[in-house]
């Protein structure tokens, strides 16, 4: 009986507490869609779409950039594709707008507590270690390695092609690809992962997502949503959860994390002596480093290599599969990349081409931006304030009240959906035909003026990334 007491006055609080800090922002005046649900808002709908971003893309067309949706529980969420409002909150801002607790935890589950998952302070000293692994000089080291994995890889399909296989998949060749290319970029070991299609790495990695995440039950939506209050050292007994999902990613950290142990193992004595700049010579000497601001400990190591691993790997792979799936059906525009190549061949008598070379490739890489802007592989961000703030926008949105509003003010705590795939296709800054496939946009230099500058690359939110 007094437990139920307890219980019912902690909700209670909890809920009062909710109410006052939600008055302190503007938030609920937004417009935004309908609630099919009391307890889960939008979040049912949001996880079971046929094609992801559907309906955000939808929401953007109706509300505008920015709108509010339905959380769990009966709160609201920010959502936002605006270019200011995620400038300040990606860059600007600085940390104030950290990874919600439910997604920093789900990543250490998969990966542990390497880059992808970690906060603060502690992110700052994870990036100043990894840093120098990943200057531009040292990734153009690795251009010979990727070649060397393409030309397999071609030499794959030819050899298919040759046997009379009609039909392949590329998808699944092209992850093999890129769990070889990262173990040579990264670690320089060879997974083999192109000649072995029983790759126990490759085969752990096979949807791995779409095994576990996808399409979640009402419980564990609803669970995951009270993760923000729940003390991180219990929250992280999660990880021993016997369900379906938690089982997944608790074998993939078993996994990658054993097979950068015994990475390390082989190489230890050599790596920790070396002056190399390659990541996993950086990672074993912060590991003995004596200076607090440079040090990773033993578990930060191993978890820096499984982030890497799976970071490197599905991203790119996709990626690529979207390109080759988008010059399928535009095979136009297949024929100009090969001119552009065969040309380029021509004029300096080279087969294998330099990093100069490859920049000069315009269409070629006009393509790729273009898979990158309609296919972004993480196409939504879960953040939250961690102040009081106020989050200016470039578009400004009529709200509930009929007021045109051109800033969201929000309390510590605000849930923030980082809108990474509708930032991609708006029109305001791409063009009336930003929902087609249309590399061309890249080659037109007016299109930057009009542009907020976001973003690591043609001011795509793709590789959406904390400021270094
Ligand atoms: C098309 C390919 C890729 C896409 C679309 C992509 C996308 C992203 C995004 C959106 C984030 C930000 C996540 C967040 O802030 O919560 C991120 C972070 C990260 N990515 Fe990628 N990525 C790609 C390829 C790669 C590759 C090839 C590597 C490594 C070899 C890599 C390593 C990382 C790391 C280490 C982080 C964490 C950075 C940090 O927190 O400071 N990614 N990526
Ligand atoms: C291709 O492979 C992926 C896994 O890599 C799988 O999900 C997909 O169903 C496969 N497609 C076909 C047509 O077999
Ligand atoms: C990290 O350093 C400790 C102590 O020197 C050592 O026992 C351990 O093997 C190292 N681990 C890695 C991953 O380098």
């Amino acid at each position: 009986m007094a437990v139920a007491q307890v219980l019912l006055a902690i909700v209670l609080l909890s809920g009062v507490y909710y109410l006052f800090i939600r008055s302190r922002g503007t938030v609920r005046y937004l417009r935004g869609p309908p609630r099919p649900s009391v307890l889960l808002g939008n979040q049912r709908e949001l996880r079971y779409q046929a094609e992801v971003g559907d309906l955000e893309f939808a929401w953007v067309r109706e509300y505008g950039p920015t709108f509010k949706m339905g959380g769990c529980w009966g709160t609201d969420i920010l959502a936002t594709a605006d270019p200011k409002a995620l400038q300040y909150i990606m860059h600007t801002a600085g940390y104030h707008f950290p990874k919600n607790a439910m997604v920093a935890q789900s990543s250490a589950n998969i990966m542990g507590w390497g880059i992808a998952s970690v906060q603060g302070e502690v992110h700052q000293r994870h990036r100043k270690v990894m840093n120098p692994a990943f200057t531009a000089q040292q990734l153009r080291t690795f251009l010979p390695l990727f070649q060397r994995s393409a030309n397999r890889l071609t030499q794959k399909w030819k050899d298919e092609i040759q046997i009379g296989t009609k039909v392949f998949n590329v998808s699944r060749w092209l992850a093999r690809l890129t769990l070889d290319a990262i173990g040579d970029a990264a670690f320089d070991y060879r997974f083999g992962a192109l000649e072995d299609e029983g790759n126990v790495l490759s085969k752990c990695f096979e949807n791995l997502f779409s095994d576990s995440v996808l399409y979640p039950s009402d419980w564990d939506t609803l669970f995951r949503a009270l993760w923000a209050y729940i003390p991180a050292p219990i929250l992280a007994l999660t990880e021993y959860l016997p369900t379906r999902e938690y089982k997944r990613f608790r074998h993939f950290k078993k996994l990658s994390q054993g097979i950068a142990k015994e990475l390390i193992k082989e190489k230890e004595s050599a790596l920790a002596e070396s002056t190399s700049r390659d990541v996993m010579s950086v990672l074993v000497r912060s590991n003995q480093s004596e200076d607090t601001v440079r040090k990773l400990n033993e578990e930060e190591v191993l978890s820096q290599m499984a982030t890497l691993m799976l970071a490197g790997h599905e991203t790119t792979a996709s990626t690529t599969t979207w390109l080759l799936y988008e010059l399928s059906r535009h095979p136009e525009d297949q024929t100009k990349i090969r001119e552009e190549i065969l040309a380029l061949r021509k004029r300096t008598g080279r087969k294998e081409f330099t990093i100069a070379d490859m920049e000069a490739l315009e269409f070629t890489n006009a393509c790729l931006k273009e898979t990158l802007r309609l296919y972004p592989i993480v196409a939504t961000l879960f953040r939250c304030s961690d102040r009081d703030d106020v989050i200016p926008l470039s578009t400004p949105v009529t709200n509930e009240k009929g007021e045109t509003v051109s800033q969201v003010i929000v309390p510590k705590g605000q849930e923030i959906h980082i809108e990474i795939a509708p930032y991609n296709r708006l029109p305001s800054v791409w063009g009336e035909d930003a929902d087609k496939w249309n590399p061309k946009r890249f080659l037109d230099d007016s299109m930057k003026d009009k542009q907020t500058s976001l973003g690591v690359l043609a001011n795509l939110m793709t590789f959406c990334m904390y400021p270094f």
